[in-house]
């Protein structure tokens, strides 16, 4: 796994302020001397209101920034609290999370997530579609089913599919400490990869700074999509550097 292209993205959820950015600096210096750093995509999503501050300070850095949702309608409109697809690019975001297991549990549906992946693509934000089968599903063994099914609505109509990522997240993994079985892992990641050609396809679920030994194994991922770890700038500069190792 040594010389491989590899995404990290960090999801900082509903968490930061400004002071968050402090540390930034760190990461930015960490790429800048790392000698694989060819190799390594960073993107980072805080929350909508440090997209802004966050580019400013990511300026002329390798590292991009990303959001972690937006509103499906292409335009303005009466959505009190909501932001556009349009709205995040035009304050610095390059990427942009859809379909994330913690939004489709307050009731997003993939055809929801349809509209927003294309309203994505439109201005010209990248995607990272997150995917994921329950605990429930999980144990009634249609995670297959629940995946295949998440990404051909998810992705119905859309023809320019070089511009979206995959980023498989079981649910029961995300913020539990548990991560899948390494096998199993690699089977699944080999499923999605050979029903649906020509995506990368990242994990996500608890990446931390010791499971990553394990998981940098697994060698048909293509990054990780890293939550808590990555709101500490040391951990997550050791959770890339041990993926090169
Ligand atoms: P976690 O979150 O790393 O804290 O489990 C991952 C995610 O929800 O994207």
């Amino acid at each position: 796994m040594t010389n491989k292209y590899m995404y990290f993205i960090a999801n900082w959820k509903m968490y930061g302020g400004l002071n968050s950015l402090n540390s930034l600096h760190k990461v930015i210096n960490f790429l800048r001397k790392f000698k694989k750093n060819n190799f390594i995509k960073i993107v980072y999503c805080p929350p909508h209101t440090l997209i802004r501050p966050m580019s400013k300070k990511l300026k002329n850095s390798l590292i991009n920034v990303g959001a972690q949702n937006c509103h499906e309608n292409d335009n303005y409109g009466p959505f009190t609290g909501s932001v556009n697809a349009k709205m995040l690019k035009n304050v610095g975001a390059k990427f942009v999370i859809i379909g994330h297991s913690e939004n489709r549990l307050r009731g997003e549906n993939n055809k929801l997530i349809n509209i927003k992946i294309k309203s994505a693509l439109k201005v010209g934000l990248k995607v990272i579609l997150c995917i994921g089968e329950t605990s429930v599903e999980k144990r009634k063994k249609i995670t297959k089913q629940i995946l295949s099914k998440q990404i051909k609505l998810g992705l119905d109509k859309i023809k320019n599919k070089n511009k979206i990522i995959i980023a498989y997240e079981p649910v029961w993994s995300i913020g539990t400490g548990i991560i899948p079985k390494p096998e199993d892992l690699f089977n699944t990641i080999n499923f999605i990869k050979k029903k649906f050609k020509n995506f990368k396809v990242l994990y996500g679920g608890s990446v931390n700074t010791k499971n990553i030994n394990e998981l940098k194994l697994i060698d048909n991922i293509d990054g990780f999509l890293i939550g808590g770890a990555s709101q500490d700038s040391k951990k997550f500069i050791d959770i890339i550097k041990k993926t090169y190792i």
